[in-house]
């Protein structure tokens, strides 16, 4: 493991690309603590993603993400999934590269719309015409985050989290910067 010891785990990606079941599997593996951005706002507001933004907005729910932000900067040796547009935002960013090793998983277009066709619990998937411009513009940022990219399409998340473990043991590639 000498690309992560003591640092945090990060995964960054697109709705979609596993980063919750991807992170638990390698958290169980590498028996370190689970962070799913996610649900730690769930279960602080008490209600889901969906009801967070219906009843109080996007930039309510995005205020939540820097509060974790920041309360995660100073922790260790974490797994860590965030929700899709954490680190659109630079400071939730800066925060979480502060000591972490940060993974963007990807997936195509196509793959994505797949698996999230019978999904209500996304509120930014509310079609596929705004879904497909938000991707696009996501791109950039993640690519600039992350250190590795990996490819989640037409694999299942015990393929995915392999491929991580892999990574970090120290054989693999994907590099990003
Ligand atoms: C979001 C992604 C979601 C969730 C929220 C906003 C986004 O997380 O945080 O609905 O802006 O991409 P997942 O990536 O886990 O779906």
């Amino acid at each position: 493991m000498k690309h992560i010891s003591g640092k945090n785990l990060v995964l960054v990606g697109f709705m979609g690309t596993g980063k919750t079941e991807v992170g638990r599997l390698l958290a169980q593996w590498l028996n370190r603590r689970f962070v799913d951005t996610d649900q730690v706002i769930a279960q602080r507001e008490g209600k889901t993603i969906a009801e967070i933004f219906q009843e109080r907005g996007e930039k309510y729910f995005r205020q939540l993400e820097k509060v974790q932000a920041e309360e995660l900067r100073e922790q260790q040796n974490l797994v860590i999934a965030t929700g899709g547009g954490f680190v659109l935002d630079e400071d939730n960013s800066a925060a979480l590269r502060q000591s972490a090793f940060v993974i963007w998983l990807t997936a195509e277009l196509s793959v994505l719309l797949e698996r999230l066709k019978d999904d209500d619990s996304r509120p930014l998937f509310k079609n596929e015409k705004d879904f497909a411009a938000l991707f696009l513009s996501r791109g950039a940022v993640y690519r600039r985050v992350s250190h590795v990219q990996v490819d989640t399409s037409g694999k299942l998340p015990p393929d995915v989290a392999e491929e991580i473990f892999r990574i970090i043991d120290g054989n693999g590639a994907n590099e990003t910067g």
